[in-house]
C-alpha cells in the first residue's frame, strides 16, 4: 500500500487555518487529520464538527477525522454533515464500540479504530471485519509535541500481521511523535498512513517539512 502522510491540524496556526491548509496542499499533501477532543475523553479541548465543515468548501484533502470523545455515537452525524470522510474512534472511549463502526458505516463514511499505547492487540480479534483503518496510539492521546513511545513498534508489527491474516485492505496508520528521524522504522514495522502535527507545521517551515517527509515516502 502506498505510504501516506496526514499532517495533523492540531498543530497548525488556528488563526489562519485555510492558509496552512494551502500550504500542505501545495507541498503535495492530499490527506489531512483532524484530531477532535472533548475535554472529558482527553484532558485537552481542540475544535469540532463546525470548525471542520467551514473547511471543507476551501480544500479537496481527504478528511481523516480523529474522534477523542468519549461515548461518540450521538455525534457522528455530525461529522458526516461537516463533510468528514473517514472517522476513527477509541475502542476505549465507546461502550458498545462494534455498534458505534456499524453506526459510522451507516452514515456513509469510512470507519477507523484507535487504540491507546497501554491497550492490547488481542481486542481486535473481533472487529477486523468491521473496520477499514486501524489508527495506533504511540503517544498517549491528548497533546501534540509529545514523545514517540518505542514499544508501539512491536505493536505495529503484531498489527500488521492480523492485517495480513485477515486477507483485508485494512489501513494502518500510526500517530503520536512522528518525526523526519524515526519515520523509516515506523514504516519499517508496517505502517501505511503516518500523522505528523509538530513536525510538519511550523512557521515558514511547513511546506519544506512536509516535502522532506513525502521525499522519504516515495522510498517505500
Ligand atoms: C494526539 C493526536 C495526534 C497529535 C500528533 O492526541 O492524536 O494526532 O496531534 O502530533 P505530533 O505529531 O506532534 O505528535
Ligand atoms: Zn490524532
Amino acid at each position: 500500500m502506498k505510504k501516506v502522510l496526514l499532517p495533523s491540524l492540531l498543530s497548525a496556526d488556528f488563526s489562519q487555518l485555510d492558509k496552512e491548509l494551502k500550504t500542505i496542499e501545495d507541498a503535495g499533501v492530499g490527506h489531512l487529520h483532524l484530531d477532535v477532543m472533548d475535554g472529558h475523553y482527553v484532558p485537552n479541548i481542540s475544535f469540532g464538527p463546525g470548525v471542520i465543515q467551514k473547511l471543507r468548501p476551501k480544500t479537496q484533502l481527504f478528511f481523516d477525522t480523529h474522534l477523542m470523545v468519549e461515548e461518540p455515537d450521538g455525534f457522528l452525524e455530525s461529522f458526516r454533515e461537516a463533510g468528514c470522510n473517514l472517522v476513527t474512534v477509541h475502542l476505549e472511549a465507546s461502550t458498545h464500540i462494534h455498534r458505534t463502526l456499524q453506526a459510522i458505516h451507516a452514515l456513509g463514511m469510512k470507519a477507523g479504530l484507535a487504540l491507546n499505547p497501554g491497550t492490547p492487540t488481542q481486542a481486535l480479534a473481533y472487529l477486523m471485519d468491521e473496520v477499514d483503518l486501524i489508527l495506533v496510539m504511540s503517544v498517549n492521546p491528548g497533546f501534540g509535541g509529545q514523545s514517540f513511545i518505542p514499544s508501539t513498534l512491536n505493536k505495529i508489527r503484531d498489527i500488521r500481521e492480523r492485517i495480513d491474516r485477515s486477507g483485508r485492505e485494512i489501513i494502518l496508520e500510526v500517530d503520536g511523535g512522528i518525526k523526519k528521524n524515526n519515520v523509516e522504522e515506523i514504516i519499517k514495522a508496517g505502517a501505511d498512513w503516518l500523522v505528523a502535527g509538530s513536525a510538519v507545521f511550523s512557521p515558514g517551515k511547513t511546506k519544506t517539512n512536509a516535502r522532506e517527509f513525502l521525499e522519504i515516502f516515495g522510498r517505500y
